[in-house]
């Protein structure tokens, strides 16, 4: 093509750009090919000189090459650039500003349970956790909901597809079975832990939450202690000014049972939107356990008697900081997340 070898000015460019460890050597190199009377220059003088049909070409890939050793330079120089400010500590400017390291924190689901925890660890309560895959017996039958219960419905329950006799478990409760089966009394536990129900999703309503279940069981345990103890809990969380009540209601696995209500924290009882203007906000329910659920575990009903409740997680989070909608809790978006 012409006196001027391209391929073998390509092989040796490697070799030469690795050598070279300084500035002057790197500035030695750009002369030595992009220089006046570099070896692109020579290489661009030739072209006037070849037949016509090999000038396009060629000048082509010259070009190509001249862009190489463009980039091969720009690289060493920012690679000699940081081993200088690195070694020698020229270009460190102390007077910039730092990067930030952004810092985490937990989510606010997990704070209100850390937070309930505490409340109910310093009154003696010990925690314990149990598996989110539950038997049928442990959400259901020791806790003597009926087999014809409507909450053992499958629209109401996810069961396992393979395996009917395993389930998500739909609260927490079961770990009542779990407990007392391991445990004799007198015990006092609370469990967190997330539950599952198929609910279509709404403001107030997500498949999978969380909740905290809370039992003791001793001699003469009897309502009173439920209404002491949550009374302590609830003014603890929403402050000492709110009043409670408790509503009777029922549920299989106490009796009797009732429904915890708290006076509205935003408009302390007057009645608004946020409590239907009732005055009263829903936050648990509870009853004394029931004898078919001592029985159950092999515990004497004639000779224990006990407490439990359970709350949803989410519900306490979204009263105490006035948020208008669960799904928030689960979108993770910084802007809400960051509050907290
Ligand atoms: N397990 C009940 C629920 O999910 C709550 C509850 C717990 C009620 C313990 C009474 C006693 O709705």
């Amino acid at each position: 093509m012409s006196g001027v070898d391209i391929a073998s000015i390509k092989t040796n460019l490697e070799a030469q750009i690795s050598a070279v460890t300084s500035s002057a050597e790197l500035e030695e190199f750009r002369l030595k090919y992009l220089g006046r009377r570099g070896v692109l220059a020579e290489l661009t003088a030739v072209i006037p000189s070849l037949p016509k049909e090999q000038r396009a070409a060629f000048g082509q890939e010259v070009n190509v090459l001249k862009d190489r050793i463009a980039g091969l330079i720009d690289e060493k120089q920012r690679y000699l650039g940081v081993a200088t400010a690195a070694g020698g500590g020229i270009k460190v400017d102390i007077g910039l500003p730092g990067i930030a390291q952004e810092l985490g924190h937990l989510h606010p689901v997990t704070q209100v349970i850390t937070e309930i925890c505490g409340i109910f660890t310093r009154l003696g309560f010990a925690v314990m956790e149990g598996p989110e895959v539950e038997s049928e017996y442990n959400n259901f039958t020791g806790l003597n909901i009926p087999l014809e219960h409507p909450s053992r419905d499958a629209f109401d329950t996810f069961y396992l597809k393979d395996y009917q006799k395993l389930l998500l478990r739909s609260h927490t409760s079961p770990v009542q079975i779990r407990a007392m089966k391991v445990a004799k009394p007198p015990l006092a536990v609370v469990v967190p832990g997330r539950v599952y129900r198929p609910d279509a999703v709404d403001a107030s309503h997500l498949f999978v939450f969380h909740q905290i279940e809370g039992f003791m069981v001793d001699k003469d345990i009897a309502f009173s202690d439920l209404k002491g103890v949550l009374e302590v809990f609830a003014k603890a969380v929403f402050g000492q000014k709110i009043k409670m009540r408790f509503r009777p209601h029922f549920f299989p696995f106490t009796e009797p049972s009732a429904e915890v209500d708290i006076s509205c924290i935003i408009c302390q009882g007057k009645g608004c939107s946020v409590c239907g203007r009732k005055g009263w906000l829903e936050i648990l329910g509870s009853g004394m356990i029931h004898p078919e659920v001592f029985r159950h575990v092999g515990y004497d009903p004639a000779k224990f008697s006990g407490f439990a409740f359970g709350m949803g997680i989410e519900r306490i989070a979204m009263l105490k900081y006035g948020i208008d909608d669960i799904r928030l809790f689960f979108e993770n978006d910084l802007r809400f997340l960051k509050q907290f």
